[in-house]
């Protein structure tokens, strides 16, 4: 018996809705792969911003810093700033634990789209900065600045790993850039992507500029297969994949301190969903998703790949689809549905 203790912060709207779900498959994964999930939940949230003043206690990420993963809802509620949310739990996470790669699988699983594709988003520095400021705030003369950080450390190691998860998959790699508009930062990116990629004579690469990128992806999205962005641009892509796959409802993601140092954080990539949240109508597919993704972090392909199976087969087997789908099945019976298959 495998156990694994599993910090949980289901966050506010539907994020508390797919959470639950996602531990009752979980368990049942466990049961049938010998595997003892225990769970510590944390209410941090913005329901506790403002209660209390702050997303999480200042101690939160000593609280969470031995769990062997973190599982997360989502976060985002009216009265709160959306950058609030942000970066008084999820960036400070991020950052904290050196999450460097965020993984973005992308596929349709209703075979409707032909769309099989992985993000690999930059998840540490990039646009997403501290670095910069306001002036003349109120007056005619008001003005801000915002600077990227792109460190040749961060660059290469995320550039390494989406080289590397290109040799496992079919040997292709895209790189989103903006190197015509953006003369600093993206040149530099570029040259540290072509010189990785030097010595990787199993990928061939492709660069291509994120606006013709986008229109792509959404024209064919079967032209790729593993694509490699900076913070910004992986964020924008992997939403509009997960949209061009069917709902943003489906996509899972992952946090991955890949050294294991740290605890990874495993979180669907929708948001709290406020228009929905309380009717039981959340798609709970991409958080169950997002746990086979930890179940193959906490070395358990065969587990991860019986998920991923069942997961599948609700799609091509039954008609069991959440109204983000055009259905009208609730979390509830999407939920049981997956258990079932299993
Ligand atoms: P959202 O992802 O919450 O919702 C966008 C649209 O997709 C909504 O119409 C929603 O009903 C639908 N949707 C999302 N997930 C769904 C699911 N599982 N099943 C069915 N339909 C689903 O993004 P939005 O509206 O931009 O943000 C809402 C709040 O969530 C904001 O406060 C935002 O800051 C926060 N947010 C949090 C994230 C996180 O915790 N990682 C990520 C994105 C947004
Ligand atoms: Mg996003």
């Amino acid at each position: 018996m495998h156990s694994h203790r599993i910090a949980v912060i289901p966050g506010d709207g539907i994020g508390v809705e797919v959470c639950g779900a996602t531990r009752a498959v979980l368990d049942a994964v466990g049961r049938r792969h010998a595997i003892a999930l225990t769970y510590d939940e944390f209410d941090w949230s913005c329901a506790r911003y403002l209660a209390e003043g702050a997303m999480m206690p200042a101690n939160g990420l000593d609280l969470i810093r031995h769990h062997d993963a973190i599982f997360l809802g989502a976060v985002g509620g009216p009265g709160v700033p959306d950058h609030v949310s942000l970066w008084g739990l999820l960036i400070p996470i991020r950052r904290g634990f050196q999450q460097f790669v965020n993984l973005r699988p992308i596929r349709g699983l209703d075979g409707r789209q032909a769309i099989d594709l992985v993000v690999v988003r930059e998840n540490v520095e990039g646009e997403y900065s501290e670095i910069g400021g306001r002036l003349y705030q109120g007056t005619p003369a008001e003005m801000a600045v915002q600077e990227s950080v792109f460190t040749r450390p961060g660059v290469t190691r995320i550039v390494d790993y989406a080289l590397d998860l290109a040799e496992r998959r079919g040997g292709r790699l895209t790189s989103a850039t903006k190197s015509n508009g953006i003369i600093h930062t993206m040149p530099f990116w570029d040259e540290i992507v072509a010189e990785r990629v030097a010595e990787r004579p199993a990928v061939t690469l492709r660069s291509e500029h994120i606006d013709a990128l986008c229109a792509k992806l959404v024209l064919d999205p079967a032209q790729f297969d593993v694509i490699v962005a900076s913070n910004l641009f992986g964020d924008i892509l992997s939403d509009l994949a997960a949209a061009v796959a069917g709902s943003i409802g489906l996509a899972p993601a992952a946090n991955i301190d890949p050294t294991h140092a740290y605890p990874s954080m495993f979180e669907p990539v929708h948001g709290s969903a406020p228009d929905i949240a309380g009717r039981g109508i959340a798609n709970p597919v991409g958080a169950i998703w997002t746990a086979t993704m930890m179940l193959d972090h906490l070395g358990h392909p065969e587990a991860s790949a019986n998920l991923m199976a069942a997961i599948e087969s609700v799609f091509t087997t039954t008609d069991v689809r959440t109204p983000d789908l055009g259905g009208k099945a609730g979390t509830e019976d999407m939920t049981r549905a997956i258990i079932e298959a299993l």
